[in-house]
């Protein structure tokens, strides 16, 4: 088989799992604990914006300390090795990618460690709690900072680039994610229209394996160096 040009690499919660941050829909997953509805829509956070804060204040200071694992390291290692045009998109909020050493990297999801002004947009890197009566560091706005994550019904960051992306690449790998939330979701299908090859790597199989040309089912900490030691080799 050729070896590919152009990789694009999604990312979901199961690459993270292995450092010890919960997945979403497996058993003891995040959604079996907490009702989405309250914590990851717009209107959860109308609602009730203490509880919403609090989510996701818990989940901010339980990152401290967690490290990438061998998957993130060898996703970075690719971008370096690999001669041809690449992008790793992850659905993750946490910061274990760039910890790793990925640089040409969407977090299309949006960032744990951000705040985000509902009155101007700004964004910037917030250490710490977010809470109700803060003010806005560029408009002074109080009680309209918000985690600077994706909320069900709103649109992903930088879509444009992902789909340009997509449909120039000849090799789609989708990692550690059930395929379950679009747009996500649907990027095999973008892919498969550009005429490129498609890999699961994942823990087990999801109800989207039979869509991709071809699937590897293992840890992540062991697949992914595998199959990023293989495309190296050529
Ligand atoms: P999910 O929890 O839906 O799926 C995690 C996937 O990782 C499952 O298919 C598991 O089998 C797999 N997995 C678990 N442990 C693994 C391991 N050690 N190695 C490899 N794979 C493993 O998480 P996502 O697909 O990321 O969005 O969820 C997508 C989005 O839904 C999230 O970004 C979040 C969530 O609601 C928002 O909050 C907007
Ligand atoms: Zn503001």
């Amino acid at each position: 088989m050729r070896p590919p040009s152009s990789i694009v690499v999604l990312t979901g919660a199961g690459i993270s799992a292995e450092s010890g941050i919960d997945t979403f829909r497996d058993t003891d997953g995040i959604w079996s604990k907490v009702d989405f509805r309250e914590v990851a829509t717009p209107e959860g956070f109308a609602a009730d914006p203490h509880k919403v804060h609090a989510f996701y204040n818990q989940r901010r200071a339980g990152l401290k300390g967690i490290k990438p694992n061998a998957a993130h390291f060898a996703l970075a290692r690719l971008e370096r090795e690999f001669g041809g045009a690449f992008l790793l998109v992850t659905q993750n909020i946490d910061h274990l990618h760039e910890q790793a050493g990925s640089e040409r990297l969407i977090h299309m999801h949006g960032e744990l460690a951000n705040s985000l002004c509902g009155n101007c947009g700004d964004r910037r890197l917030w250490d710490g709690d977010l809470s109700t009566d803060l003010p806005c560091r560029a408009c002074g706005s109080r009680g309209r900072l918000r985690p600077d994550v994706v909320w069900f019904g709103e649109m992903p960051y930088q879509m444009e680039r992902i789909y340009a992306a997509l449909a120039g690449c000849d090799l789609f790998v989708a990692v550690g994610t059930s395929g379950t939330v679009y747009p996500a979701a649907g990027f095999i299908e973008e892919a498969r229209a550009a005429g490129a090859r498609t890999l699961e790597l994942n823990l087990e199989p999801t109800e989207g394996t039979s869509r991709f040309s071809d699937a590897i089912h293992g840890k992540a900490t062991e697949i992914v160096p595998a199959w990023v030691e293989k495309v190296l080799a050529g």
